[in-house]
């Protein structure tokens, strides 16, 4: 397998950890891969893309970064962060309206210093069409774009998870009788399934559904094998991989009281930071599969990060 370059912006590798407390609440025996650690400003499943869509970017000589995702997008505030650590200027489409009071990721943009543009929910269909209309209006002044499509989701950004399976196979760890992760665009669960794993990955969607995925991971894939010969090939869906439904709940970003307490359960037997928009989404389809006999032995939550997207969402959680 040949990938391109890749930078080091992730902290890497992330630790792979049982998970105990978890493991008797859920009744399969869990364990943890801890890409919330892969830093700070940086934390979670976008640093891996970013680490070659960004070394793309620099050996283009590019100046600025375009890229868009939600009001709340980590991988926009990821993509933030890493510019400044690179020295480039970031340019963030975000999907929603701009409040008197940021918190989280948008507080995290603000701070950065990232030019923001917003769109509506209809407008967002155009989102690519949008970033290249920015990215030329730049280039009329003297500026070298690179675009980022949403999630860092393309074939380059996804060889991210592509390296991070690779990565899992080195690790101390034992055998997994399923991966379970978000998808919200499709790249992680994409580069995974290119990653040549044993296990079968299963994703999580947190908004849309499996025919829209699946699609998204099929399109990724075949730009994988343009970009990186000997990657290990897509395996069956249903068998190798798969989209898990029906714990999208009311749609993107909104969480109802059973992922609430799923989020509570992480936090209070494992000391596990989870967020109500992907990650809290993924554990409770594990939790529900699990106690419905379907996911059975031994499983590997694959922790994407995302806990800047926990603050501000105090009203929805239910004291103790
Ligand atoms: C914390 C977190 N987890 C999971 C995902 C889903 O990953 P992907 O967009 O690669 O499907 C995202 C982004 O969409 C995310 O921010």
């Amino acid at each position: 397998m040949t990938l391109p370059r890749a930078l080091a912006l992730a902290r890497l590798p992330t630790p792979v950890l049982p998970a105990p407390r978890l493991s008797d609440a859920l009744g399969v025996e869990v364990w943890v891969k801890r890409d919330d650690l892969t830093g700070l400003g940086l934390s979670g499943n976008k640093v891996r893309k970013l680490d070659f869509l960004l070394a793309d970017a620099v050996d283009r000589g590019c100046d600025c970064v375009l890229t868009t995702g939600g009001l709340q997008s980590n991988h926009a505030r990821a993509t933030a962060v890493a510019c400044r650590q690179l020295g480039l200027e970031p340019f963030l489409l975000l999907r929603g309206a701009i409040p008197d009071v940021a918190d989280s990721n948008l507080l995290l943009d603000h701070l950065l210093g990232a030019t923001l543009r917003t769109c509506t929910t209809e407008g967002y269909r155009q989102r690519d069409a949008m970033l290249q209309a920015w990215a030329e209006e730049l280039r009329a002044e003297g500026r070298t774009p690179c675009v980022i499509p949403e999630g860092g989701s393309c074939g380059l950004g996804s060889l991210g998870y592509v390296r991070a399976a690779a990565e899992l196979a080195h690790q101390e760890a034992p055998a997994f009788d399923g991966i379970v992760c978000a998808v919200g665009s499709g790249g992680t669960l994409a580069g995974l399934a290119r990653g040549g794993l044993d296990a079968p990955v299963h994703g999580v969607a947190v908004c849309d559904d499996r025919a829209t995925f699946a699609a998204r991971v099929r399109t990724i894939s075949a730009e994988i094998d343009a970009i990186a010969p000997g990657t290990p090939p897509l395996g069956e869906e249903g068998r190798a991989w798969s989209v898990v439904e029906g714990y999208q709940g009311a749609g993107y970003g909104l969480a109802g009281p059973e992922v609430w307490d799923t989020l509570q359960l992480a936090a209070r037997t494992e000391g596990l930071l989870l967020d109500p928009v992907y990650t809290a989404k993924a554990l409770h389809a594990l939790r529900t599969e699990a106690r419905a006999g379907r996911w059975r032995g031994r499983w590997l939550f694959w922790h994407t990060g995302g806990a800047f997207g926990l603050f501000g969402r105090g009203a929805e959680l239910a004291r103790p």
